[in-house]
């Protein structure tokens, strides 16, 4: 599957939003960050606001839940409209009873890690998710520094994904996303231990030409355009003798 590109609102000017949202209309994924100042020290917005970014939304909003009790709440964003739900596994009671709560609604369900969560935590339960995000910086704010010790982390779930889906105990794989610090100097990096979803606040945003900063990460994450395995322009292997 090619990496797909979800560019995060939380970088966008919250004053115009509609046109901040179709100025990323080339990505593949709207991420929009829930913030409750609980959770997490930051607050953003909520349901009302979901709701009009996925009728104004050419792309699937990909909901992030930086919030307390998503068993209560995670399922209100699927009714909001959202494509995708994503909430902390540390926050929730039962997160295998939320993400069956959010199938049933219709919605993808998905479990997100802080930086010191460990794999391990839902690894025997990846049969229930259809995303798992890998957190690359502490929750809570954009533009902070990409944390390259959680490269293990994606590259243990991949490695679950893969044995999972060879093994016939997962039907689907699991998208595996990573959000903080994406850009291009650090997106190779981490599609190459496995993520296949890439969240980019700053790095989009902070671009005046926000479809060329969706392009360049592009190309960085799934590498450069072959033919037949021989690079379409320039590089070695290039050359004819
Ligand atoms: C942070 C949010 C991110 C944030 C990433 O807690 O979950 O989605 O927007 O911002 P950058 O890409 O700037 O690190
Ligand atoms: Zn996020």
């Amino acid at each position: 599957m090619a990496i797909q590109i979800a560019p995060s609102i939380l970088s966008a000017d919250f004053a115009n939003l509609e046109r901040d949202i179709a100025a990323v209309s080339a990505a593949d994924l709207l991420h929009v960050d829930v913030m409750d100042a609980h959770f997490v020290p930051n607050l953003t917005l909520g349901l009302p606001i979901v709701e009009r970014i996925a009728q104004v939304s050419s792309l699937p909003v990909d909901t992030h839940l930086m919030i307390e009790d998503p068993d209560h709440w995670a399922p209100r964003y699927a009714e909001a409209g959202a494509a995708s739900v994503t909430f902390h596994y540390e926050a929730a009671k039962n997160p295998v009873a939320i993400a069956r709560d959010l199938r049933a609604l219709g919605v993808r369900a998905s479990v997100a890690l802080k930086p010191g969560t460990d794999a391990s935590a839902i690894i025997d339960d990846l049969k229930e998710f259809d995303m798992v995000l890998v957190m690359t910086v502490e929750p809570g704010f954009g533009g902070q520094a990409f944390m390259p010790e959680m490269l293990p982390k994606i590259e243990a779930i991949r490695a679950a994904v893969d044995r999972g889906v060879a093994d016939g105990s997962l039907a689907i794989a699991p998208w595996i996303q990573v959000d903080g610090g994406i850009a291009p100097d650090t997106a190779h990096s981490v599609t190459s231990a496995g993520a296949n979803v890439l969240v980019a606040g700053s790095a989009v945003y902070g671009a005046d030409d926000r479809a060329a900063a969706i392009a360049a990460l592009r190309e960085v994450a799934n590498g450069p355009e072959t033919i037949n395995g021989v690079p379409a322009s320039g590089g070695p292997g290039a050359h004819h003798h």
